[in-house]
């Protein structure tokens, strides 16, 4: 649950930090962001059957790796360079 509120609070204060900066990755950004939402919501459900399982677990390690790498790196660090 506070990852769910923490996420959904973080993407929507970077998403209107990029359209103020008119940051050329703003839409890519929003898609990503929305994907992952949807992420965490089949986790969530995931969690209502199955408990914190060891398959769940992982599932939920590998994606924040993957989120980390592919989204953070590759997409948020470069907010710094459009942001004024
Ligand atoms: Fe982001």
């Amino acid at each position: 649950m506070f990852l769910d509120s923490y996420t959904k609070k973080h993407f929507t204060d970077e998403e209107k930090v990029m359209t103020a900066n008119k940051c050329p990755l703003e839409e890519v950004n929003k898609q990503q962001h929305a994907i992952f939402i949807s992420k965490l919501e089949e986790f969530q459900s995931r969690f209502e059957k199955e408990n914190a399982s060891a398959a769940l677990t992982l599932a939920v390690q590998q994606e924040l790796m993957d989120w980390f790498v592919n989204h953070i790196v590759k997409i948020d660090l470069k907010m710094k360079e459009c942001v004024k």
